[in-house]
């Protein structure tokens, strides 16, 4: 299993809502490129900005009010954005997809132009820069990420390494840690940690020995999402769990008077 390059700490009861409610003091123009699923789009509209959604797709929540261009992101990027989420395809960056390019059975250049595109969005003329992609060859020809989160720690039944590379933001909190179950070596499955236990009720094993594996991995660990024509967008799609973390903490860090590495809140006598 990846483990954070940070360590990502749940912050508890931390009461977001009634913050964000109080303090937020103004709204952004948030570009959420490559998103035809409108999740983050729709987590940052809600918490009052002016956010919009970008892709080559039609959006998958439309209606009346939705902000979405159907289109190149490329023709958009220099329109006066606060922040840019970028999710950019990862079919030839990601180390799944690299074995074709590293094997010769796929032209090295459609790797090339994937990370031309990368370099375009994260050198885009905007202050706050996220982009995400898994686990891949951004991360050695380009830099390393700045964080590497897991669903599981946003309150999602799922594992997936995503790499956030962050401009001008501060590190994602998490927010709640789902418990896996435990794929022990003699065949059964467990909770650990609902029972508090070291080791496998059936066979007396540690825990270590067994493997953690989330709703939608199979026990070998392998995504369960069956074979379709959707399954790559699909499997692409942003948890929603992420998606409200990064309008919760950003709203905070970027338009409210709290100050998040004190905890309370500034007034004008403690500014
Ligand atoms: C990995 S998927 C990201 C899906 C996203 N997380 C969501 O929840 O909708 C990549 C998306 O990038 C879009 N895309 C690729 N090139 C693009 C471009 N030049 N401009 C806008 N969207 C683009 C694709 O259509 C695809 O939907």
């Amino acid at each position: 299993m990846n483990q954070p390059t940070h360590e990502t700490e749940t912050r508890g009861a931390f009461a977001y809502n009634d913050l964000l409610e109080h303090k937020t003091k103004r709204s952004l123009k948030v570009l959420v490129a490559c998103e035809y699923s409108g999740i983050v789009r729709d987590a940052f509209a809600a918490r009052g900005h002016d956010a919009w959604s970008c892709d080559l797709l039609p959006t998958e929540r439309d209606g009346f009010g939705v902000k979405h261009y159907k289109g190149d992101v490329t023709n958009h990027l220099r329109e006066g954005w606060d922040m840019l989420i970028a999710h950019p395809p990862c079919t030839y960056l990601s180390s799944s997809g690299m074995h074709w390019t590293t094997r010769g059975l796929r032209d090295p250049k459609l790797t090339e132009d994937a990370l031309d595109f990368v370099r375009l969005l994260l050198g885009a003329n905007v202050h706050h820069i996220c982009l995400e992609n898994p686990v891949g060859c951004i991360s050695t020809r380009i830099r390393k990420p700045d964080q590497i989160i897991q669903p599981y720690q946003f309150g999602e039944d799922a594992s997936k390494a995503t790499c956030l590379w962050l401009k001008n933001l501060p590190l994602l909190t998490a927010t709640q840690f789902v418990l896996p179950r435990q794929v022990c070596e003699c065949g059964e499955i467990y909770i650990a940690q609902y029972a508090n236990i070291s080791g496998c009720p059936y066979c007396g094993r540690p825990v270590k020995k067994s493997k953690s594996r989330w709703a939608n991995q199979t026990n070998s660990g392998q995504n369960k999402l069956a074979p379709s024509e959707t399954r790559g967008l699909d499997r692409a799609k942003t948890y929603v769990g992420i998606a409200e973390a990064m309008a919760d903490q950003w709203t905070l860090a970027l338009c409210s008077n709290v100050d998040l590495r004190g905890g309370e809140p500034k007034t004008k006598n403690n500014q």
